[in-house]
Order: structure tokens, then sequence, then C-alpha cells
């Protein structure tokens, strides 16, 4: 549980956290020698004044705890020990030197805020807990006998579970695969590092939709490949935009999230699918079709899945539990030819020895459920009217001020603000009155959009959240 300063308290806050210092110091989270969070960094951590984490420094000091030197922080003491500081190992530096980049302060600060129970949540892209099908799944766990075997599990992930995952894919994305092509991964995010870090090497390039969900991730930048950008209109990207980039670059993969794209909702057209695969199949390019929404679709069926147009092998196709079922599974796959598969699986080995067999269980629990397809039914509905609550209170509370394509699925909605403000205030001023979005510029847009998830809660928190951006935008410049 994250320690919280009681406010209630009888004893001032500056000693609170002092104790609340003492013990991270004692339990080895700060070593002797190590820099302290900088009063500024932990007043904001903490939410109090600067001069409440000053008068706590102040205190730790005088007691022999900590000791400061103008100009480079506050170091919890060596206590006696004969040791110079510049003897002990450096975790700072060893933290950033590490080959895989962190994420961007942006995203750093709405994960804190996200788990701030005040903060109403439109930023993190998943579903609202009651959303899960709790009622079907305890009783089908009642029902079902697991028996626990303790050993790891097939390199590509439970023989079931991937049966039955091909079986769905026929049935619900008219995709023709079998289990021994099928590779479980925790979650699509999974997936998508195994293929970047297995078929790819630094100096390649490669093409991503903007904005889109991949150009969230370090992981492109960490591994030293560069990624195109794809502009995206209402019916997704143009696929003759390829062909001009792969002239001039030599493009090694295309990853595209093409149903209810993360974060505009948009879908590729029919005619630009049959047209990208085509332009695939001439230039030798394979296709990562990331699609985690498809089955969320609510006001229309969903566009067939480039899979399963795919005559020659030229898509791998990425998808998951998460945005259907719940998140806190991780439970993802993805589905390609058998040299990429294992090669794949090798590597996943390498990672983790393979996939919890609990979560496996309980997922091909959850897809054979007879009720697996009354709950998708519940939960385009579900979804269908968060996306109206949220229409409705963007045109109640900022009748001019945005504008936005209605999504026909997902759980995303992608806003244009046509007030001109900086992403970082607007974002410090949503988080002030009690909020979080996802600016754009961590999607890849330029600034001036913002993306609301509906899935993560319900109508009053949407129609309350919205009443809070629009005041967080008044007070913006
Ligand atoms: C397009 C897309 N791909 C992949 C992911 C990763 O999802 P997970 O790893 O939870 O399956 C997300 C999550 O938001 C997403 O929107």
């Amino acid at each position: 549980m994250e320690w919280k300063l009681d406010r209630s308290s009888h004893k001032p806050m500056y000693r609170q956290i002092i104790e609340h210092m003492e013990y991270r110091i004692s339990n080895g989270e700060y070593p002797p020698g190590s820099l302290l969070p900088s009063e500024r960094v932990l007043a904001k951590e903490l939410e109090v004044n600067r001069s409440t984490i000053v008068t706590a420094y102040e205190e730790m000091r005088a007691s022999g705890l900590v000791t400061s030197k103008k100009g480079s922080g506050t170091r919890v003491s060596l206590f006696g020990q004969e040791t110079e500081y510049n003897q002990l190992p450096d975790w700072d530096q060893y933290v950033i030197g590490g080959s895989l980049l962190p994420n961007a302060p942006l995203m750093r600060r709405i994960f804190k805020e996200a788990r701030n129970e005040k903060v109403i949540d439109l930023a993190t892209g998943e579903l609202s807990p009651d959303l899960f099908p709790r009622a079907q799944v305890e009783e089908r766990m009642r029902a079902a006998s697991f028996t626990f075997q303790s050993g790891y599990e097939h390199q590509q992930g439970n023989l079931q579970l991937r049966e039955t995952i091909a079986s769905q894919l026929k049935r619900d994305r008219d995709i023709d695969t079998a289990s021994s092509s099928v590779l479980i991964t925790s979650g699509a995010q999974q997936a998508l590092y195994l293929v970047i870090q297995c078929l790819l090497k630094p100096g390649d390039t490669v093409l991503i939709e903007d904005p889109s969900y991949c150009y969230s991730l370090p992981l492109f930048k960490s591994m030293g490949i560069k990624t195109c950008l794809l502009k995206a209109d209402k019916h997704g990207i143009n696929p003759d935009d390829i062909v001009a980039f792969h002239q001039k670059n030599k493009i090694r993969m295309i990853f595209l999230n093409p149903t209810f794209q993360n974060p505009t909702g948009v879908s590729l057209h029919p005619k630009r699918r049959k047209k990208l695969l085509e332009i695939a199949v001439e230039y030798g390019i394979p296709i990562i079709e990331d699609d985690p929404y498809t089955l969320t679709a609510f006001d229309t069926q969903a566009p067939p899945t480039l899979k399963s147009m795919d005559d020659y092998g030229v898509v791998l196709y990425i998808s998951s539990l998460s945005k259907i079922v719940s998140s806190g599974l991780r439970i993802g796959w993805i589905v390609g030819p058998q040299p990429v598969i294992s090669r794949l699986a090798d590597v996943k080995q390498q990672i983790d020895f393979g996939h919890s067999i609990f979560s496996q269980w309980m997922a091909n629990e959850v897809l054979t459920s007879p009720n697996f397809d009354e709950h998708i039914q519940a939960l385009g509905s579900t979804l269908r009217r968060r996306r109206d609550a949220m229409i409705q209170a963007l045109s109640d509370y900022l009748p001019n001020e945005v504008e936005f394509l209605v999504p026909k699925g997902g759980i995303h909605l992608w806003c244009r603000v046509k007030k001109r403000v900086s992403e970082w205030k607007l974002l410090e001023q949503a988080i002030d009155h009690g909020m979080i979005f996802m600016p754009g510029s961590a999607l890849g847009s330029s600034e001036g959009y913002v993306r609301f998830t509906f899935g993560r809660t319900d109508e009053t928190n949407i129609e309350e959240g919205i009443a809070r951006f629009a005041s967080a935008l008044l007070f913006s410049k």
C-alpha cells in the first residue's frame, strides 16, 4: 500500500515524513550514501509545502541521518563507515545507463496520478473492473477442475488455450490458424516487444501510424529503430504513402492497429486494407496487425481483419484479452508463420520461461464459457452508453472548444482542443482539478490533441471528468 500522510493526526506532518523516510532508509530503499529525492520532488510526491520537507530534512541532518552538500543534494549518511562516496556504486548512474529507455516523463506523471483515488482517470487505456465477467468466471471456476501442473508450460503456451484461441479466431475474425502457429504472450505489449527485439535490428526503419499507440513505446528508440509516421484520415492510413516511404527509406516492417485504432477510434477502410496487402506482397514488407479492439465493436460490425485477407503470410497478427476481459490477466497472443513463432517463443523463454499456467487456465475458462458471447454483447452495450455519455458531456461542457470523430468501437475518443495551451500545463491543471487525460504528444500527434478513455469509468464519472477537464482548460494559458 502506498504511504500517505495522516492529515488528521496530532503528529506534525514534518515528523510523520521523518519517520517515513527513516523507514525507507532502514529497509534499504535508500542505502548509505544514496541520494534522497530533492525537496521539490518529495514535496510534490507527498503533496505538502516545500517548507515542510525543508524542516524534515533539517531535523534528519541534525540527527546525523543524512548529510547535505550545496549543489549535490541530500544523501543518507555513511554512519561512520570509512568509505568515500565515490567508492560506492552510483545507482543513479546505473539507472540511466541501461539499454532500455525509461517511459517519457509525461507518461510517468500520468501513471503516478492514475493510482490516486481522488483523480478521475480518463487516461488509462483499460476497462473498469465492473466490466470483468466476474459472476460467469466465478461460476466457471467453481465448476471446473484445475489440475495444477507444477512445471514450466510449453514454450508457446498452454496447448488447450492455444487451441481455443485458434478456433475463436476462425469463428470471430475469420482467421485460419492452428495452435502450433500461436504464441501466448504477456498481453499484446509483450508480443510487440518480442517482434521488435527478435525480428528487427538497430538502424532498421519501420512505419507506424500517426497518431498511434506504438508511438508511446520507447522500445523503438531503445533499439535504435527509426520510425516513419504514416498520417491517417477518417479511413485510416493511405497505403499509397507506403510506396513513397519505401522508395526513400527501405521499410522493414509496418505496425498498424487497423480496427478502432488507439487513439483515434478510426478503422482502416476495407478497400485500403486490400491495397495495403497488395503493396506488402509486392514489396515484401511484413505487416504487424495489432488488433486488441475488434470484438469491442458497438455501432457497426468490425471490418475484416488483415490476417483474414492475408493469402501469402505477410501479416503477423497480435491480440489480447485486455480490452475485452481484463488487462490484469496479462493474456495476449501472436499468430504467424511457424519459424517466426518458434523464434519468438525461444526468446520469450529466455525472458520469463513462459506464461503463468494459472492465468492461462483462467483465460481458457473465460473464452470457453457458454456466456462468453453474452459478455461481449453486454460489453459493447456498456461501451456504447459510455461513449454517448462522453459525447454528451463534451457538448455540454465544451460546446465550441473541441472537435472529435465519433468512435464506433474501442474505448477511446480522440479530441482536438482548439485553444492553444501547453500540454504540461493543461495536464497539471487537470490533475489539480482531479482528473487525468492522455496528452496527444504521448501518442505522436503534435500538441493540440487529447485522448479520453471511456472504457475505464462509468457515465457519472465520465461526465464529472469532462466537467473537470473543461475547468482545467479554462484556467490554462
Ligand atoms: C493498440 C494497442 N496495442 C497493444 C496494447 C497493449 O495491451 P496489452 O498488453 O494489455 O494487451 C494496447 C493497450 O492499450 C493497445 O491499445
